[in-house]
């Protein structure tokens, strides 16, 4: 399947989107990833307000499309079944995005506001493996990985509140695009992990 995977930042796109890649074996594709791989990466001959992505991403901006979108193109190219995490974020990616690939469906997690400021501020995550952890709603068991958690540049408060704005403004859109395009499928996200997972599932395997 291609999957499409939306919602705001916190709404558990990363969580959801490791269990999909597991039960249906297909690619984990992630911007968001990707770009923190690449935080120091010079796109200065772009010439635009920063000089790399790092910059745009501890401000809660947008990294600019022409950075983003050859990321996904390279990415798209070597994937059969994808879940494509974080992209499209603007009009632009998402017209750009039906240049490259077609999509069987869009999931759209829906959190609420308060609770997702909770989230980001809450959450941890494993250097080693990459998985992502909260610290009240999913503890790890073993005490070396507690000991080796750490938190993401971006989710300080203040950051979490721009994220929050620019993905009203510029993202919110793009969830009105695929509902009128009759792609788009809403999941109750605010229930508790394994149960969004059982919506999430059955969502996928009624769309494909
Ligand atoms: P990105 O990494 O994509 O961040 P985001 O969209 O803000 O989303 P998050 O990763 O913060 O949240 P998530 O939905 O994955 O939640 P998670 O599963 O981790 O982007 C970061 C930055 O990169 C952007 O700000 C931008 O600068 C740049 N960027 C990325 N893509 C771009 C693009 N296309 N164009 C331009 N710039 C781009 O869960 C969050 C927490 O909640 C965790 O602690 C988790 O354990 C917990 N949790 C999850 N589910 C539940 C549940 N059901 N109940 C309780 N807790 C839960
Ligand atoms: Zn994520």
């Amino acid at each position: 399947p291609r999957i499409l995977i939306l919602g705001a930042p916190g709404a558990g796109k990363g969580t959801q989107s490791a269990n999909i890649t597991d039960h249906f074996d297909i690619e984990h594709i992630t911007t968001g990833d990707a770009l923190r791989a690449n935080k120091e990466m010079d796109i200065s001959h772009l010439d635009l307000e920063y000089d790399t992505p790092g910059e745009y991403m501890d401000a809660g901006e947008l990294v600019p499309d022409e950075v983003v979108n050859e990321i996904v193109d390279e990415a798209l190219s070597q994937a059969d079944g994808f879940v494509l995490d974080g992209y499209p974020r603007n009009l632009e990616q998402a017209s750009e995005l039906e240049s490259m690939t077609e999509l069987d469906l869009a999931l759209m997690l829906d959190v609420s506001e308060d609770e997702l400021v909770h989230r980001l501020t809450g959450r941890r995550l494993d250097p080693e493996t990459g998985d992502i952890y909260h610290v009240e709603y999913n503890p790890p068991e073993d005490d070396d990985v507690e000991a080796r958690l750490v938190q993401r540049d971006d989710d300080t408060e203040e950051t979490v509140k721009e994220r929050l704005r620019v993905y009203r403004e510029n993202t919110e859109p793009v969830i009105e695009h695929y509902e009128e395009a009759g792609l788009l499928e809403r999941v109750d996200g605010e229930k508790a992990p394994d149960q969004v997972w059982d919506d999430v599932r059955e969502t996928i395997e009624s769309a494909i």
